[in-house]
């Protein structure tokens, strides 16, 4: 997840790969409440990791049943063993954070599973109501106390006794215009007391958000549950109902936040590619609402194919055709029509989207001054949007998009990388993402792709313990920006030679250019491994140092490792630090830094790096070590360490890092159009 201020995204040109998009959260959680409820071993795939799902898992332990977690569940299922009829322990203290996906259908269900418990959560969760859900419950006989505010959690299920007669003759009536949740957790745990007869459940005013609904429905029946339907109004669970557990099941991945892959696939896939964009996860086969995006996009022109669980889309219409479009069914998705019709050929209207005014921000006012900032005229009224397209490339202005902490403005707003003038698009905290989607800059750079020369670099270059390391890891840190270490390269390659016992001199250029083309290194967030051994602490040594000088000095050695460096370069941005990053690697790179530091302040900032790894030397040794190395760097015919001719020069002697880091960031941002 990017947690930087705000996220330069390149201007990008195509797109193609594969691309797995996590699970929705509503199909998560109750696809765990099912599993706990079914006989037998549930093997859940594909499950979103958040803290809505934590909670569940954890209730769903303590009241007995045995979830078995892999490491990483994006890479193995989640085992749940059900109750089956088995009597859930109790008592037990459940807390279910800020969760109602939790809250609403546990209540339901422990309520008519019997024993004693406590559900509570956070704060906020205390302020969110339940009393319609307690007062259906209590219709039935269910014996639910307040523990705090009457309506509101925390509460008490109290069936110590076992649970009484229920009254099932009787509807039960529940009010539909609150929360579709009070529903849905009725649905989920009413099939525990339709052993012996039907249930009928009626909804008292207007069911809003069906869509949710139906994904309830389509869940109870893989569980083995055919409830049937009336409208909306009224729903029957059957007599003899049993939770089966289907065995193995997937978690659908979030049909809204695939409408921006969809888009990037209108956008930028090229018709019949060797590398198409296909999105896993999620598919034509979806029970989530959203997932009618595809035909929007389809009637924009995106040509999308699919089957159970992926979709693979490609650019059709070129420009996109503009659409006039009812988006009720859609709210949250058709914001990402907003940002496809700059790309259309004439103005697009989207209409009934008057429930954008009160989601996470008024979304009509916040999509319409953020699509003006590039240069497109908008029109709007109180529940619909039109977008004037920006047809020719010069329409196009480059923005700095502010987000409203509304997760779907920060992505949506990506798109309008693809614009035809080659501009960067800046999305201010990109970090309101992590609300449904925390790695969607990092998914999305995975399958856009960029001409080279578009992905900026920042070249930091200077002499040893200039403190350059630091800074470019700094500066790219601020910027989210990949961060290269150039002289570890050499410093593994030196460390490669003195294991394999080849001699660092010029008669083994050959062999030791060799070495360095093969080297088994891998980089991954922060450390580096060579051929599985961790060598991020041994290539730091001084004896490491001084043979990376000697090696580097080689120019076959120097050739060999080009190509290594080369591929840091990768969207969003890199941020290089070395001695030829800007003369000889990058020499076309937007900024160029050469950092100094005095032979006094870098031998004293060494020894303090070494003292607290606790290595004894002396200031006087480390200052003639360090000039001596210079001296080398700088004399040698491979690459010599001397400043590009366009850097700009930065001594930073009486710095601190925060200072020189907030000079280069401040030059970074004269280069920007923003
Ligand atoms: O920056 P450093 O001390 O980790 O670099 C180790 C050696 O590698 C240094 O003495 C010179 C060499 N080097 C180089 O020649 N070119 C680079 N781009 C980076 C490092």
């Amino acid at each position: 997840m990017y947690t930087t201020a705000f996220l330069d995204v390149p201007p990008l040109l195509g797109a193609g790969g594969s691309v797995r998009l996590p699970g929705s959260k509503s199909i998560s959680n109750r696809v765990l409440l099912l599993a706990a409820l079914s006989e037998g071993t549930t093997e859940v795939h594909d499950l979103l990791a958040s803290d809505d799902t934590r909670v569940m898992l954890d209730a769903l332990r303590q009241i007995g049943c045995d979830v078995q977690e892999p490491q990483n569940p994006a890479s193995a299922p989640v085992h749940i063993t059900g109750l089956g009829g088995r009597e859930p322990h109790s008592p037990a203290s459940l807390f279910l954070g800020n969760a109602g996906t939790a809250m609403r259908p546990l209540t339901a269900a422990l309520a008519l599973l019997g024993g004693e418990y406590q559900l509570s959560g956070i704060a906020r969760m205390h302020e969110r109501p339940i009393g319609d859900l307690v007062d259906a419950l209590r219709q039935l006989g269910c014996a639910i106390d307040y523990l705090g505010q009457e309506g509101y959690p925390p509460l008490r299920i109290a069936h110590g006794a076992g649970v009484p007669p229920l009254a099932l003759d009787a509807p039960i009536r529940v009010r539909g215009d609150v929360s579709s949740q009070f529903l849905t957790a009725l649905l989920l745990a009413l099939p525990l007391a339709a052993r012996e007869q039907a249930i009928a459940i009626e909804v008292v005013g207007e069911l809003i958000s069906q869509p949710y609904i139906h994904i309830t429905l389509e869940l109870l029946a893989r569980f083995g549950i055919a409830v049937q339907r009336d409208g909306w109004q009224r729903f029957t669970i059957p007599a003899g109902s049993r939770y089966t557990s289907p065995g193995s099941i997937h978690v659908e991945a979030d049909a809204s936040s695939a409408s921006y892959f969809i888009a990037l696939g209108a956008l930028a896939a090229p018709p019949g590619s060797q590398n198409p964009l296909k999105i896993l996860g999620v598919g034509l086969d979806s029970i989530q609402g959203d997932i009618r995006f595809i035909e929007a996009a389809q009637a924009m022109g995106a040509r999308v194919q699919g089957g159970p669980g992926w979709l693979q889309v490609e650019r059709g219409a070129w420009p996109l055709k503009a659409i006039e479009l009812d988006c009720n069914h859609i709210p949250d998705a058709a914001m990402t029509l907003a940002v496809m019709a700059l790309y259309a050929d004439g103005p697009s209207t989207l209409r009934n989207i008057a429930s954008w005014r009160v989601k996470e921000t008024d979304r009509i006012a916040a999509m319409a001054r953020e699509l003006r900032k590039l240069g497109a005229s908008v029109e709007e009224g109180a529940d619909w949007l039109r977008v004037h397209p920006l047809r020719a490339a010069a329409d196009w202005r480059a923005a700095s998009i502010h987000t409203y902490d509304d997760h779907r403005v920060a992505m949506c707003f990506s798109l309008a990388a693809f614009n035809p003038a080659g501009l960067p698009v800046r999305i201010e905290d990109p970090r309101c993402v992590g609300k449904t989607f925390p790695d969607y800059f990092e998914a999305l750079f995975s399958v856009a792709q960029a001409a080279p020369e578009c992905i900026p670099v920042i070249c930091i270059d200077g002499p040893t313990a200039s403190g350059k390391g630091t800074l470019a890891a700094s500066v790219a840190q601020q910027l989210g920006y990949h961060f290269l270490d150039s002289g570890s390269m050499y410093r593994t390659t030196a460390l490669a030679a003195m294991r394999a016992g080849i001699a660092i001199e010029a008669q083994r250029e050959s062999q030791l250019a060799e070495l360095a083309r093969s080297l088994p290194v891998r980089f991954d967030a922060g450390r580096i491994w060579l051929a599985g051994d961790d060598i991020t602490e041994a290539i730091r040594t001084e004896e490491v140092g001084m043979n990376a000088s000697r090696v580097s000095a080689l120019p076959q050695v120097r050739a060999a490792l080009v190509a290594l460096q080369l591929a840091f370069r990768r969207l969003p941005g890199l941020v290089a630090d070395g001695r030829d990053m800007g003369t000889a690697i990058f020499p076309g790179a937007p900024l160029k830094v050469f950092l100094t530091a005095s032979a006094a302040v870098r031998a004293e900032r060494r020894h303090r790096q070494l003292i607290a790894k606790g290595i004894v030397s002396t200031i006087a040794d480390l200052r003639a070590d360090l000039e001596a190395r210079d001296a080398r760097d700088a004399s040698r015919s491979a690459s010599p360490l001397k400043p590009a001719e366009d850097a700009l020069p930065l001594d930073n002697s009486l710095l601190s890092v925060d200072q020189t880091t907030a000079q280069v960031l401040d030059w970074w941002q004269a280069r920007q159009p923003f």
